[in-house]
């Protein structure tokens, strides 16, 4: 069997689920110019790709083995015949070229403390036995979005094939939490998919985005999420890849199901607290003083004055902001 046979095999996939060739380049990650030669058995498959097309075509076990079969068939080396044959043609990288996303949000201006929580979260960067993901939480304010964006701001540069965030509003007073399809359809955009090419089902969704994100190298934050049912569909599905998740919720699912680490955030201890302050200038440190005198409610850091303010009505407590104006006090 050569690529003759691997290019009728994948025809007949395709044309078994109805699809074009941009379809299922659409839905693959694989160009449709490189379906198109596939097909024809002009090129030598590279088994990536053909995984990437398996798993498009949602096939069975057994037709996606047959079909990796003929793929590996098709770039064995052919025996040697005399006269010599030309060489066989090179192997082309059908990976598309997808754009590079940057999607983290600005970090917090005079992040301070949270050692402990910082040096967890990159000794996970050195586990490429499984998926990787990091759940931080803790309660309302308490500084999870600030971690999780310092810290992969830190370490952006361990993710060359880009970094993907999401705030999916999880616990918005002003609304609801964005539903995994629309964080799913905002990250395939940012992956270079074109909306025609975004199946109209979360699971093939979800299928897709994790076929794109294969053999990546990306950082995806998914900030202030509501539950683990939100979460789930937009976790990669490759160890080269890591999640880190911010929550309200403890997200006990993923920790037991998808073996998540659990990090933790609580209250800022008075020295951090203390640090924060100082960090914010002399400004701060003479209400700190000042503040001594006046209910602690009145002295805030400053960095957490627009949050206090977006919290005003909001039912939950502001720990950072609590804790910095205790200091203060
Ligand atoms: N380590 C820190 N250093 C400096 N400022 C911080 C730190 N942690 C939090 N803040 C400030 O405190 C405020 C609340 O933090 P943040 O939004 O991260 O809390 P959160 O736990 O994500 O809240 P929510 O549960 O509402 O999502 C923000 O203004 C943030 O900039
Ligand atoms: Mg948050």
């Amino acid at each position: 069997m050569g690529s003759d046979a691997f290019g009728e095999l994948l025809r007949e996939c395709r044309l078994a689920v109805g699809w074009t060739q941009d379809e299922l380049a659409g839905r693959s990650g694989v160009s449709a110019h490189s379906i198109s030669v596939l097909e024809a058995g002009r090129r030598q498959p590279r088994l990536s790709s053909v995984g990437m097309l398996a798993e498009a075509l949602g096939l069975d076990p057994g037709r996606r083995e047959q079909l990796l079969a003929a793929a590996r068939n098709a770039v064995a080396p052919p025996a040697p015949i005399s006269p010599p044959e030309p060489p066989p043609a090179p192997q082309v990288d059908d990976r598309p070229s997808i754009p590079v996303p940057r999607q983290l949000p600005c970090a917090v201006a005079g992040f301070t403390g949270r050692t402990a929580q910082l040096k967890e979260l990159t000794s996970l960067l050195d586990r490429d036995d499984a998926v990787v993901i990091a759940a931080i939480n803790g309660s309302a304010g308490v500084g999870k979005t600030a971690l999780a964006v310092h810290w992969s701001h830190q370490v952006a540069d361990r993710f060359p094939d880009g970094q993907l965030y999401a705030n999916l509003r999880g616990f918005d007073p002003s609304g609801q939490p964005v539903p995994p399809a629309e964080a799913i359809r905002g990250f395939l955009d940012a992956l270079g998919v074109p909306a025609q090419g975004i199946p109209a089902g979360l699971a093939e969704q979800a299928a897709l985005y994790r076929s794109r994100l294969a053999d990546r190298r990306v950082l995806v934050v998914l900030d202030n999420a509501r539950d683990t049912s939100q979460v789930r569909p937009l976790l990669p599905g490759t160890a080269r890849c890591m999640t880190v998740i911010t929550s309200r919720d403890n997200l006990g699912g993923l920790i037991v199901s998808e073996g998540a680490q659990a990090i933790a955030l609580d209250l800022m201890t008075s020295a951090e607290a203390d640090d924060l302050l100082a960090s914010r200038g002399p400004g701060a440190a003479g209400r700190r003083t000042a503040g001594r005198q006046r209910p602690a409610r009145n002295v805030r850091a400053p960095a957490a004055g627009a949050e206090h303010r977006r919290r005003a009505s909001h039912p939950h407590p502001r720990p950072v902001a609590d804790r910095a104006g205790r200091a203060a006090a």
